[in-house]
This record gives C-alpha cells, structure tokens and sequence, in this order.
C-alpha cells in the first residue's frame, strides 16, 4: 500500500474514532474552543496552534484541516470580512468538518468557512471535480489516462481550487510531514504560490534532529503517525526558503520531544515566514537603523545592516523592515523631501548620508527592555 494510502486509511478511522496515538497535547486557546462542537475539539490531530497567527480581515488557507478545529478557530479571529478555506484529500474528514458548518455559521453569525477537496501538493486541482469527472469517464484504458491528465492539467489552469496569490495567511498543523518525500519540494512551491506578495505563513509540524532511516520511512504506521515523514529542522526551514518566502523564523520549538524513535527526537515547531512583496526597487532615499543587538546582521537578500549605522535601502525593503515581522528591531528614517525616486537598490552595505534623512519622518518605536 502506498503512503498516500495509509494515511487516507488511518485518517479515515480517526474520523469515525478518536485515536489517542494521533494526539499531542497542545496548549489551544480556550477561548476560541469554547463555541466548537465537542466531537471537533475531540478529534484533534494537531500539534501546534496556528490560529494565533490570525489577523481580522485575512482570508486563510489551513492545509490539511481535518475535522475543522483550526478553520472554526481561525474564523472567529477573522471577523466578518474573513475568509477560511479548509483543504483536505480524505472524505470522512471533510464529511466531519462539513456536518458542523450550519451549526458554526449561526454560531458565528455568517458563513465564512469552507472545507474543499484536494491534495496540498497539488493545490490546483480540484479532487471533488475529478472524482465526478471520473465517474463520468472510467479509466479502462492507457488512453482514459492521457484524457484524464489532460482534463486535469486544464482544471489546474482554468478552475484552480486555489488561485494563486488569493491568500493572506496559510495554516497547517501536523499535515507536511505527512506528504510523500518525493512531493516535498513542490509542496513548498504551491504554498509559495497561493500566498499573496506580502502574505504570511504560519506552519506547525513535526520536525527530527536527525536524518530518519529508510527502514523508519518505510514503516507506515510511523510515517502515518507523523512521525517518519518528518523533516530534519534545517531542512524544514530551508524548504520555505528555498520556495522564496523571507524572515523565515521558528517562532516556536517543543521544549520536549514528543516521540523519540531510534534515538531520533520528534519534536512540534511552529515556523512563520513572509512573501515578499515583489515589484521593482525604487530609491526615494530611505534609510534604517539596525538598533542591536548584534554587531550586524544579514536578510535573505543578501542586505547587511550594521549595528547603529544609517543603512540605505528601496522604498520596498524599507516597508518590509519597519512594517514587517523584524518592525521592532529597526528604526525607519524616511527622506526629507519627495523626490521622484530612481529604478535602483543600494548595494549591500551602502550608508546613507544623514543629511538625506534630516528633517524626515522617523519611526523608532520602543524596545521591550534589556532582558
Ligand atoms: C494529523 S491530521 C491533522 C488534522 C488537523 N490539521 C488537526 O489539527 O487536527 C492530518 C490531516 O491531513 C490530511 N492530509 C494528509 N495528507 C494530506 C495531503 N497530502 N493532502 C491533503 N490532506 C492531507 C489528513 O486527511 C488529515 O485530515
């Protein structure tokens, strides 16, 4: 039997069934449980809590959703002018989910969840669509296979399941390791793609100290209990990087292993990183202040930012650095006057001359204290 399919056969029965072997014990907020149907709450296979990453307005992605814990959560904290969309490739989950959604909406005062059909690597297509496709056209033949790549390959680009750039925020807890290794990098590239440019990720997982065998990989009630599919903490991080994303940051780490097999620590993390905006970098003049505390520091596009030095950057980097996650490590100094501006980024390490700056706007903001 495939990965693929043990876990569509495991997550099936935790469906039905609360599997206490699935369950990491997760500090949520009681709060936002509190207006869940107790079956949702119950059947909980997550390991982090990505719903803190919420903000009002932001229409949110939760790959993996499950029986909706996350995605009812997320929809309080999104308000009115929210959105969630629950994606998850196995029917009893989805059916789970689904039965509650009336219930929620009145609860909620609106209907601003959904939970659709589909494969996180593969966020284009629509799975419901294929299934009624192929009830339509059974596959017999090699040549019903070609028709139906074809047929799919034309879903993907004119009836995505998830548009690219259409989301603020995308969630997960405890699904990435659960994809095929081979399907590892685009999983990545599709996350990066539905993001909007200035989007956010929050992603909670398992990850592993080190490499896990083959033996371990091939066992699927290790690999279907979250436990074997698992990236080694690095190359969690590097994964976002790689697809593009920035300020990619393990904003929180299991203190405790949760599960250690062989001598390999499994552990839950919480990794947060950014779309960058895009768009061409345009000089008007501004500068930042690394404020400390280290003697100098380094983005993902190769800037470097001396400590207490004004640094030169685009109007684009300064956004990003004084709107950002980093916001409160920077002061921003806008120019002084509105010139036009000019097609061009600073070199790395470039400074700029205090009489750019004078008379500007400065935003320093205040630091949480020396410990
Ligand atoms: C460990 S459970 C986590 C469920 C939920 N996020 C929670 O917090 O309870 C994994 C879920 O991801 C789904 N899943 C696993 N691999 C998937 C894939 N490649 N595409 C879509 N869903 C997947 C499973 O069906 C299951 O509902």
């Amino acid at each position: 039997m495939s990965v693929e399919a043990h876990v569509l056969e495991r997550y099936a029965a935790g469906a039905g069934e609360r599997q206490e072997d699935l369950c990491c014990p997760v500090d949520y907020d009681r709060d936002l449980l509190r207006l869940l149907p107790p079956e949702i709450v119950e059947k909980d296979y997550g390991c982090g809590d990505p719903s803190r990453y919420v903000r009002e307005g932001d229409v949110v992605l939760d790959l993996g959703s499950g029986s909706g814990k996350i995605c009812y959560m997320a929809a309080q904290l999104v308000g009115q002018k929210g959105q969630v969309i629950g994606v998850d490739m196995n029917d009893a989950m989805l059916a789970l989910a689904r039965k509650y959604q009336p219930e929620m909406a009145g609860k909620l005062g609106g209907d601003r969840v959904r939970f659709v059909k589909g494969m996180i690597q593969d966020l284009a297509l629509d799975v419901e669509a294929t299934d009624h496709w192929l009830a339509e056209h059974p596959i017999r033949r090699h040549e019903d296979l070609l028709a139906l790549k074809a047929w799919q390959a034309r879903q993907r680009k004119e009836r995505p399941l998830i548009a690219d750039e259409s989301v603020d925020l995308v969630i997960s807890n405890c699904v990435l390791n659960l994809v095929d290794d081979g399907d590892k990098r685009r999983l990545f590239g599709e996350i990066f793609r539905v993001v909007r440019p200035g989007g956010r990720i929050a992603i909670s997982d398992i990850v592993c100290d080190e490499p896990v065998p083959s033996s371990l990989k091939q066992d699927p009630e290790l690999w279907s209990g979250c436990i074997s599919g698992a990236l080694q903490e690095d190359e969690f991080l590097q994964g976002f990087a790689d697809a593009g994303f920035v300020a990619v940051k393990l904003d929180k780490w299991g203190d405790e292993p949760w599960r250690e097999v062989e001598g390999i620590e499994f552990r839950a993390v919480t990794v947060t990183a950014v779309k960058p905006e895009g768009g061409e970098c345009m000089d008007f003049g501004h500068a930042v202040i690394y404020k400390g505390p280290y003697e100098k520091v380094y983005d993902d596009e190769g800037h470097v930012f001396y400590r207490g030095r004004r640094m030169a950057v685009c109007a684009r980097t300064f956004r990003f650095l004084t709107r950002g996650p980093m916001k409160d490590d920077f002061v921003g100094l806008a120019p002084a006057a509105g010139g036009p501006g000019k097609p061009w980024c600073a070199p790395a390490g470039t400074l700029r001359s205090p009489a750019e700056t004078k008379g500007g706007v400065s935003h320093g903001g205040e630091g949480g204290g020396c410990c």
